[in-house]
Formats: structure tokens, C-alpha cells, sequence
């Protein structure tokens, strides 16, 4: 079989490595790609993002199975454009992905269907949103609506920062974030204490299989610090879902969101992503929902899936979940997330990427914003590559991690050290 991932970030390039992986496989295609994906010879990297582009080309080479990894696409309505062309893709409808695409339809989502999250309130006037913070005090925090790549969020730990957010999001609208309804919007939220985590699961719209569990480190800075970035480095599994926590997790949040969507004429299909914040008695509520893997989520956890992707991904499309049950690796994946100069705020292209090892069954370097030109591997993006590795704890993963990415090299290059820190002094 053929098959096609759409996207071309570390996640995708993980994606399209186990994909390769399986014995039923013929080809994977990935549409843009990578430097990463451009140098392995079981992958080949296509110039296509228009999504009816996209299903020019499924449709002409026959592929079996399209896998979306971003949300760009998603939100663009890829799925529906394939799926009106009766062509086989995994991912949810663009009315589906709204419960990424618009904090504010996600939020009512979950209030309507009784979703345990943190109180909200909208406000697109400057005004009335600083008289909210002032009644309802610090800590607060305060999000920009809309599609921001997780930087469009402020947790104002005192009221002049939280005043600050505000005039930062709604007057000055520096973040550039498109917002779906016109002017600027943003949501006030209610502060949650505890530890998060990411809850990922596979939907056929109906029932579903979880996956591993995992936690990602947001922050730019050891000990998280600094501003919040895509995600600096993950690992799976994360001790904080206990059994406990995941038969809540599922009783509570995911059930009831596959219910609700299903039960508001927009079932969900495609890689439900709960982030999760767990308090100290062990209650999940729902940080944010978005609508495909987590990246550098996804390296960990298909690091350590054993399972074969595509039985997977095909019973997902058939609606046959009830068939599968996953296996995994017993051992931790951690991936460290290494980023260009200026990351987060102004990432720096062009620098030239050296030193990386030979990929092995134990440590595996994602390529995310790389590029192979003239034979060069450069930086061309923010979060440049994943180095992910598997240990017999989540000390030696990363100890393994960091051995395998000591010998890269490129002008400015930013990692932490710290990955896993809070699961190490458990
Ligand atoms: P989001 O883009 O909504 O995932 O927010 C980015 C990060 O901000 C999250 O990963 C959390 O660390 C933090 N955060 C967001 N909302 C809250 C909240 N209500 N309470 C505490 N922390 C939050
Ligand atoms: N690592 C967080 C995300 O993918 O949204």
C-alpha cells in the first residue's frame, strides 16, 4: 500500500517512520517533508500542500491511506476534501477541529456537555476584560482566540501582568493571531494548579483507543522558565496519569467529548489530544483540546509503540476500533527538542546542521524545521530537530538522549538538559 502524510514537522516525520515500518507498506509519501524525511530512502518528500492537490495526486497514485499531522490543514478542511472524493484519509472534519481551531467553540463545547475545565469568560473590549481580571485576581490567565502555535497564552502570576496580557492581545494585537470572528478576542481564564499532562487517543468517531500516556515542557528554559514554545522535549510514559487518573480521564473527558461531538452532528475521527491539568487529588480537567498528535508528543510515543500504525489507522477509518489493541514498549522514550538561535520569538534559518548520528533501534534524531539544500542540512525553522531515545528508566532515556545529540552541531542551537525532570525526582 501507499501511503501519504500530510505535513512536514518532527511529528510527520514520525509519523511517516513507522508508517515505513510496517510489512504492509509500499511507499510513504510526505507532502512538504523535511530535510529528515528528504535524506531517509524509504521516504520521499512531494512540493504539495493544496489540499485538492492532495487528493490529485492520492487519488492518481492510488494511495490507501492519507495521514494529516498538522492542524493548519485540518482546519483547512483537508478531511472533507478527500473524503467527498471518496479517498481514505485519518484525520477529523474541519467542523471537528474547531475543537482546536477556536478555544471559544471548545470551551462551550465542553461547558454544554459537562467537561470538567477552567471557568472562562470572552471579551473583545479592552475595558470590560480589565475590569474581569480586577474582580476575579491573580493568578489568572489570559489567551488570544484563535490559532497562535501555543504562544497566544499569558498565565499572569500578579494583576499588572495579567493588565499587560490583556493590552498585548487586544490593543497593541502583536501576536498577529487570526481571529475567527473579526476583531481580537480573548479568553479569561480561571488558573488551575497541578501538573499536566497529554492524553492522546484514537477515534473512529464512535470508540476509541488510548494511547500511551506522555508529557510535553512548554517553557523555552530549564526548570520551566521563559516563554512558552510548541514544546521543548516530551516522554512517555508520564507517572502522573495513574491507572486512577486515566480511568477518570476517560470516564470524565474523553467519552463525553467522542459522545458530544458525535451527539452535535461533528463525530470525531482522527487523534484526540486532551491536555490535561491533574490536581494534587488526582482530578483531570482539560487545559486545551487540539485535533492530531502532539509533537514532540509523537516521537515518543510512536518510539515506543510496537503495534503496526497502519492496522491502526485503518480501523480507525473502518470504524472497527473494537478490534485493536495496542502494544507497547516497556521502556521510557524521551525526546529532546533542539531549537535554532532566536527561538521562540525570531528563529534564525540558514545555519548548516553537522554531527548527526546513524539512526538506531534505541535513538532516532526527528527532523522538524530542517532542509537539504545543495547537499547541506540547514535550519529552516523554530524547532529544528527531536533527538528521541528509549531507556530503562526516564534517567537513562535521558541520558541516552543527550549522548546521541552531544555530537550535533549547528550556530546557536538551544536544548534543555532537563527533560523528564518532574517524572526524575518522583
Ligand atoms: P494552551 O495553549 O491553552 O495549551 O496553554 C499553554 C500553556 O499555558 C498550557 O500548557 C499550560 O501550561 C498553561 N495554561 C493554559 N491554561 C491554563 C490554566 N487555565 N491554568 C493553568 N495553566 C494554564
Ligand atoms: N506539544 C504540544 C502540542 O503539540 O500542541
Amino acid at each position: 500500500m501507499k501511503v501519504l502524510v500530510i505535513g512536514g514537522g518532527g511529528r510527520e516525520h514520525a509519523l511517516a517512520w513507522k508508517l515505513a515500518g510496517s510489512p504492509r507498506v509500499q511507499r510513504v509519501y510526505v507532502a512538504p517533508g523535511n530535510g529528515g524525511t528528504a535524506r531517509n530512502g524509504d521516504l520521499q518528500n512531494l512540493p504539495i500542500t493544496d489540499p485538492a492537490a492532495l487528493a490529485d495526486f492520492a487519488e492518481h497514485e492510488k494511495v490507501g491511506l492519507t495521514v494529516v499531522g498538522p492542524e493548519a490543514p485540518l482546519a483547512a478542511g483537508v478531511v472533507d476534501v478527500f473524503r467527498a472524493r471518496k479517498l481514505r484519509i485519518f484525520g477529523p472534519t474541519k467542523a471537528a477541529a474547531q475543537l482546536e481551531s477556536s478555544k471559544a467553540f471548545a470551551k462551550d463545547f465542553m461547558q454544554r456537555h459537562g467537561i470538567p475545565t477552567a471557568l472562562y469568560a470572552t471579551f473583545h473590549e479592552p475595558a470590560a476584560a480589565h475590569a474581569h481580571v480586577d474582580k476575579v485576581g491573580a493568578p489568572v490567565v489570559i489567551k488570544a482566540d484563535g490559532l497562535a502555535a501555543g504562544k497566544g497564552v499569558v498565565v499572569a502570576m500578579s494583576l499588572v501582568e495579567a493588565h499587560e496580557a490583556i493590552d498585548f492581545m487586544l490593543v497593541d494585537n502583536t501576536l498577529g493571531v487570526q481571529h475567527n470572528l473579526g476583531g481580537a478576542r480573548v479568553v479569561i481564564e480561571e488558573f488551575m494548579p497541578g501538573e499536566e499532562a497529554s492524553f492522546i487517543v484514537v477515534s473512529d468517531g464512535r470508540q476509541v483507543v488510548a494511547l500511551a500516556t506522555s508529557q510535553d515542557h512548554k517553557r523555552i528554559g530549564e526548570g520551566d522558565v521563559g516563554p512558552n514554545t510548541g514544546g521543548m522535549g516530551a516522554y512517555s510514559p508520564a507517572p502522573v496519569v495513574t491507572p486512577n487518573v486515566h480511568a477518570k480521564v476517560m470516564q470524565d473527558i474523553v467519552m463525553p467529548t467522542i459522545v458530544g461531538m458525535s451527539a452535535d452532528g461533528a463525530p470525531f475521527t482522527g487523534f484526540l489530544y486532551a491536555g490535561l491539568m491533574i490536581d494534587g487529588a488526582g482530578n483531570p480537567r482539560v487545559v486545551e483540546f487540539n485535533a492530531r498528535l502532539g509533537d514532540p508528543e509523537a516521537q515518543v510515543l510512536l518510539m515506543r509503540l510496537k503495534s503496526d500504525l497502519v492496522d491502526l489507522l485503518m480501523h480507525a477509518t473502518d470504524g472497527t476500533l473494537d478490534q485493536v489493541e495496542l502494544q507497547w514498549d516497556r521502556r521510557v522514550a524521551l525526546g529532546v527538542v533542539m531549537a535554532a538561535a532566536g527561538y521562540p520569538a525570531a528563529p534564525r534559518k540558514g545555519d548548516v546542521i553537522t554531527g548527526l548520528p546513524a539512526d538506531t533501534d534505541e535513538a532516532v534524531v526527528f527532523h522538524a524545521g530542517t532542509a537539504l539544500l545543495d547537499g547541506k542540512l540547514q535550519v529552516t525553522g523554530g524547532r529544528v530537530l527531536c533527538v528521541t531515545a528509549l531507556g530503562d528508566s526516564v534517567k537513562l532515556a535521558q541520558q541516552h538522549a543527550l549522548q546521541a545529540l552531544s555530537g550535533i552541531h549547528f550556530d546557536g542551537a538551544q536544548y534543555r538538559r532537563d527533560i523528564g525532570h518532574r517524572a526524575i525526582k518522583r
